[in-house]
């Protein structure tokens, strides 16, 4: 019995050892291709921002790097209706030295800082013709100048807005005063049914006291009848 244990378990013991080959065989090819690729740019988690006209946005982009950088090139562009608008671009020789940022337009202004790993640039006075697609794109030498970008929208808002805001708040009201009507269209219909059920109780009270009277007048007719037969007997 043991024996028969001991070697079902080694066979699956081997099975198992197999799959942990192959399973660190893949977990090293993605490891492989992975530090392959240890560049990576980011505009964080939200991927879109909607910004009322006038207003100075951020336009967020930091870089991670497992294998560290060696004159970084970076750049931002403005993807505008299918033609590419370069809005700066700098190379960060070493990790922790600020880079020399070549701001090509008016609104723009580099806030980012290679203490934090961050390529954020600031855009001033925004107008709806700002609104579109913005890469934050970064190239490492250090691994084969692999390209790497990432995509930020801006979208512009007018401060109109705030009508759609009370647009909602009439429907919502709206919406509100119907719900209200239908509670007292039923508080009504209710009442109405009270009072028709009493009004059924009051006819049955009516029928139960004609009953009544019917009983008296059947007792008088008794009595009538007790009369007319107590003469009788
Ligand atoms: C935003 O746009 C609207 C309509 O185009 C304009 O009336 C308003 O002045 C603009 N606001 C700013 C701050 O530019
Ligand atoms: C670019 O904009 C022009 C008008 O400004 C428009 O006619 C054209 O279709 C647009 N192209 C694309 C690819 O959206
Ligand atoms: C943004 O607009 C304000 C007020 O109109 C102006 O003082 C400022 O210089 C503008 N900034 C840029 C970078 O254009
Ligand atoms: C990048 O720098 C800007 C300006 O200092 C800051 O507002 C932003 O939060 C930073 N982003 C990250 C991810 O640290
Ligand atoms: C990286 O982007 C540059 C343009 O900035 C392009 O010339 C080059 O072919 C790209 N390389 C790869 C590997 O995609």
């Amino acid at each position: 019995m043991a024996s028969v244990d001991s070697t079902g378990s080694s066979v699956s013991g081997r099975l198992r050892s197999g799959d942990l080959l192959h399973a660190g065989l893949v977990v090293a090819l993605l490891l492989g291709v992975w530090s392959a690729g240890g560049l990576e740019v980011s505009t964080g988690k939200v991927s879109s921002i909607e910004a009322m006209n006038g207003s100075t946005v951020l336009l967020p982009c930091t870089y991670t790097s497992c294998i560290g950088i060696k004159n970084l090139y970076f750049n931002w562009h403005y993807y505008d209706n299918g033609t590419m608008i370069k809005l700066c671009e700098a190379v960060i020789p070493i990790e922790g030295v600020e880079p020399k940022v070549n701001v090509y337009h008016e609104r723009v202004e580099f806030v980012g800082s290679s203490k934090s790993n961050n390529i954020s640039i600031l855009l001033w006075n925004i107008t709806f013709e700002d609104e579109g697609e913005y890469i934050c794109f970064a190239r490492n030498p250090k691994e084969k100048n692999r390209n790497h970008s990432a995509i930020y929208t801006l979208i512009v808002v007018d401060r109109m807005k705030e009508v759609d805001n009370t647009l909602t708040v009439i429907i919502v009201s709206v919406l509100g005063g119907v719900i209200g009507l239908v509670i007292i269209i039923m508080v009504i219909k209710a009442l109405v049914v009270h009072f028709l059920l009493k009004d059924d109780e009051k006819n049955k009270e009516c029928l139960v006291s004609s009953s009544g009277n019917d009983n008296t007048e059947n007792g008088l007719s008794g009595a009538k009848a007790d009369n007319k037969g107590t003469p009788k007997a």
